[in-house]
């Protein structure tokens, strides 16, 4: 039987040029380059310029995507973008970035999974592809996440940065075995009994104003941990696969505590996790494809190997994908 299944073509991902170091940080709020270290292991940030746009961010990715995949855009017929900071309440973001693309066709739309985005936009495009109901996918990550920060509370606007990653995701027809490439599988979850936990105090229907993010970081932290060990877990089983037969985890760029507790959950070595956290923060959507843009470009991830990636978010959501590259 020809099995449909879709393959990661090409990688790319864009961060704003200004750089915002702990030490920067530490003169505008009451905090320490040593204090965020320890905590979360971030060093640095990029911050969005004040003319740039999470679309701007977009589709620079996406661009650079393309061109690693060695495609124009026309090739593509679906654009699905992630992102908690969209440029407006509406039209999508996704319609924007296609048509700085110079797209006129096909279907562009948004996912809001925070910081599960990505995962949640991966597996979406991939069903499309998997149906027969596009044939190439750009699957974007972007945010503009310092926008939404309370910049006087200490206990969130050190950890969050902004940026884009995308993958151009292409139907391969006739191929079935977990050693050929493409979306082996992937599981998605939402619990919104935790809404309290990690959301932002705005919105268009309920206060009219954007609003910041509001997050009780320890509780979110335990959640996290349980929740994306599990998810890995369940993701492995379904393509009849273990953690020992993963080359990489691409995971969520939140804490370096979160990478460092999950990896040892799954008995991982620190040397199969891509690690950005310290250079990125926390990106939301963006940070999974960051990372793996990154790590394919500077040849850690190779074709034929075995990545897993996860992300946990707001609402709660989360989810995983694992993929033969
Ligand atoms: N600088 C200095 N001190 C700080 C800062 C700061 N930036 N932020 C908080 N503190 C203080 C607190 O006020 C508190 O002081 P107190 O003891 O006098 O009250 C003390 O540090 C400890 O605060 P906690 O919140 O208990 O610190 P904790 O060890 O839990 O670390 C952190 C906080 C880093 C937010 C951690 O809980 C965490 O990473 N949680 C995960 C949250 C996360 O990553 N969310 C991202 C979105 S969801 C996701 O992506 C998974």
């Amino acid at each position: 039987m020809s099995v449909l299944r879709s393959v990661i073509v090409g990688c790319g991902s864009y961060l704003p040029a200004r750089i915002v170091t702990n030490d920067e940080l530490a003169a505008q709020v009451d905090t320490s380059d040593q204090w965020i270290t320890e905590r979360t292991g971030i060093k640095r940030r990029h911050i969005a310029a004040d003319n740039e746009l999470t679309s701007d961010l977009a589709a620079a990715a996406a661009k650079a995507a393309l061109a690693q995949a060695n495609l124009e855009a026309a090739a593509i017929d679906l654009i699905v973008v992630a992102t908690a900071t969209p440029d407006q309440t509406f039209p999508a973001t996704a319609t924007r970035v296609q048509e700085k693309l110079g797209l006129a066709r096909g279907v562009a739309f948004d996912i809001q999974a925070v910081c599960s985005g990505f995962v949640f936009a991966l597996a979406v495009a991939d069903n499309f592809l998997r149906l027969g109901q596009a044939n190439r996918a750009l699957v974007i990550g972007a945010e503009t996440f310092s926008r939404i920060l309370d910049w006087e509370d200490r206990g969130t606007c050190v950890l969050f940065g902004d940026g884009a990653g995308a993958v151009v995701l292409e139907a391969h027809a006739g191929i079935g075995s977990t050693a050929d490439r493409g979306i082996l599988a992937s599981r998605l979850h939402s619990d919104g009994r935790y809404h309290d936990l990690l959301y932002v105090d705005g919105g268009p229907s309920s206060t009219q104003t954007t609003g910041h993010v509001r997050m009780e970081g320890k509780e979110v932290f335990r959640h996290a941990v349980t929740n994306l060990a599990a998810v890995v877990g369940e993701t492995l089983e379904a393509a009849g696969l273990k953690a020992a037969d993963l080359d990489w985890i691409v995971p969520h760029q939140a804490n370096k505590r979160i990478l460092d507790a999950t990896a040892k959950k799954l008995g991982l070595g620190a040397d199969k996790v891509i690690v950005t956290v310290d250079h990125h923060a926390n990106t939301s959507a963006a940070s999974v494809p960051l990372a793996l843009a990154e790590a394919v470009a500077d040849g850690r991830i190779k074709a034929g190997q075995l990545v897993l990636l996860e992300a946990m978010g707001g609402g709660f959501t989360w989810g995983a994908s694992l993929i033969r590259m």
